[in-house]
């Protein structure tokens, strides 16, 4: 049950690889683009094993430059599949997409700017840190990658940002020291983060450390990231007298709406806290990958932000805080998550 999309049939006009693993997609939307500031996102409707899901994929641009929206995809072959199929379509192929969302904006009274990108999260701020370049702030963008030829957009950042651009390459030795990030900010600087769940953890614990406001962190995830690797598991939801198998590339959100259980939900992202269901119980460790609950929420193991956490495997028990009926599964679009009474 997700509110606020309006969907438009894109035709694709362009692709590119820029990375072994991240490819480009350009987009033309039917009727023109909608403008949008930088840190936006577009939601894009994929197949999965013959089952229509949303997944959010951040826009690059600044805004509309020429009609079109661009967005980079890493490929993941153990993630819930939305890459899979969108490298399934070429250049010619139509795809259905939502306008821009924007949950990721640049705060219009920073003094200053530090953006650190981990890996495809540089999908999320390179139109920050288009529109920063030229401006009268100080900005510094810090950028780590496994490898160089993951990084994916090194080139644009250093002709945008000369000297302010850094960029560390873990495998040559150039870990991203956050603590030093930190450290290095003016006192009233605002921190833009965007990577894996582990980074985004250590920049929290970093910034905490550091003393620094809360309000000037804002961060964006993106939801393949996790702690265990994906893997099957069985939800029992006791209210609807069900049990209901997830595979491993299905998200348990899709698989509950999948089975006719509403659940309110919105960013996709793990951001809004949304789709959180209460956890009665589970026996395997919890994998929170949203970056909406505090760090003592997550390990008091209660709620579960359905769209990108969930357990690494076994059982887990659940009760959905929407209160509406189940809706008829048969009406919804087919799929292959298997629901059963509970036993
Ligand atoms: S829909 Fe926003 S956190 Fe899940």
């Amino acid at each position: 049950m997700r509110y606020h999309d309006r969907w438009t049939a894109a035709r694709i006009a362009r692709t590119e690889d820029l990375t072994p693993s991240i490819r480009l997609f350009e987009l033309e939307p039917a009727g023109g683009a909608i403008r949008y500031a930088p840190g936006a996102h577009l939601r894009v409707k994929v197949r999965v094993d013959g089952r229509e899901e949303v997944r959010s994929y951040s826009l690059l641009d600044t805004g509309v430059d020429d009609g079109r929206y661009r967005i980079a995809v890493k490929r993941i072959d153990d993630g819930l599949g939305g890459s899979r199929y969108l490298r399934t379509l070429a250049a010619g192929d139509e795809i259905v997409v939502s306008q821009p969302h924007n949950q990721f904006e640049l705060g219009a009274q920073a003094v200053s700017r530090t953006l650190v990108a981990g890996g495809v999260g540089i999908t999320a701020l390179l139109g920050m840190a288009r529109a920063l370049a030229g401006g009268s702030r100080p900005v510094r963008f810090h950028y780590a990658v496994r490898t160089q030829d993951e990084a994916a957009f090194a080139g644009l950042l250093r002709g945008w940002l000369g000297d302010r651009f850094e960029l560390h390459v873990s495998g040559q030795g150039g870990r991203l020291d956050l603590r030093r990030v930190v450290a290095d900010m003016d006192p009233q600087g605002e921190l833009y983060v965007c990577g894996p769940i582990g980074m985004l953890e250590a920049a929290r614990q970093a910034w905490k450390e550091a003393g620094r406001p809360a309000s000037l962190l804002r961060f964006e995830s993106f939801a393949a990231s996790g702690h265990h690797p994906n893997r099957a598991f069985t939800a029992v939801l006791p209210r609807f007298g069900l049990e209901i198998e997830v595979p491993a590339h299905q998200s348990l959100l899709g698989a509950l709406e999948q089975a006719g259980i509403p659940v309110l939900s919105d960013c996709l992202r793990g951001e809004c806290g949304l789709c959180a269901v209460d956890v009665l119980g589970c026996d395997s460790a919890l994998d929170h990958r949203d970056v909406f609950m505090s760090e003592a929420q997550k390990a008091g193991n209660r709620r579960l932000c359905a769209c990108v956490s969930r357990p690494a495997g076994g059982r887990i028990e659940i009760d959905t805080g929407y209160r509406g009926r189940r809706l008829d599964a048969a009406g919804l679009d087919g799929g292959s998550a298997a629901a059963r009474p509970a036993s």
